[in-house]
């Protein structure tokens, strides 16, 4: 587990890049924090470390907008918050986004866990009581040995030398 602080939007879009651009096919990103915590930032960030030039805008009330265009891969953007059930996932047809071959991210995956695999990063967005408006602390958790390679990776460029 790897914890990172963000004191503006910018800097949860610069982490969701560097992230993005180390991202490989059939990658699953889940992530959660409450309601304006940063995910649609951090999912924009993951878009364009991917290459997608395309304005990347919150799926809430499509629940997935897909990218292809120019994009290095495919990317899926979910937004399950208002979700009905768990059917509404089956008749999307969500197995074929997590076990195709582009990148699928998720926002309120926590509605969706008993459909989540196992290997897959999740990423917790989250306010800080008591400290700066714009601070925000990411904790990215690794599930598989595939995403902790990632990870180190990912480290290995946010914080070279550590
Ligand atoms: N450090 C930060 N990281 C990310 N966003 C920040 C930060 N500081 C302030 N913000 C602001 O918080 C808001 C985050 O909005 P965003 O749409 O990304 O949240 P969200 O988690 O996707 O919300 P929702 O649950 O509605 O989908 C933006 O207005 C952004 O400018
Ligand atoms: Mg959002």
């Amino acid at each position: 587990m790897v914890v990172i602080k963000t004191s503006s939007a910018a800097e949860t879009g610069m982490l969701g890049e560097k992230l993005g651009s180390l991202l490989g096919v059939g990658a699953l990103i889940c992530l959660y924090g409450g309601l304006g915590a940063g995910k649609t930032c951090f999912a924009q960030g993951v878009a364009r470390g991917l290459g997608i030039e395309d304005t990347v805008t919150s799926p809430t009330f499509t629940l997935i907008n897909e990218y292809y265009d120019r994009s290095r891969l495919p990317f899926f953007h979910m937004d399950v918050y208002r979700l009905d059930s768990i059917a509404e996932m089956e008749d999307l047809g969500y197995e074929e986004y997590f076990y195709d071959g582009g990148v699928t991210l998720v926002e309120w995956a926590e509605k969706i866990g008993e459909l989540l695999p196992e290997d897959r990063l999740d990423i917790s967005i989250d306010r800080t009581a008591g400290e700066g408006e714009d601070l925000r602390q990411i904790t990215l958790l690794p599930r598989g040995e595939k995403f902790q390679l990632l990870i180190k990776e990912l480290m290995a460029v946010v914080c070279p030398g550590d």
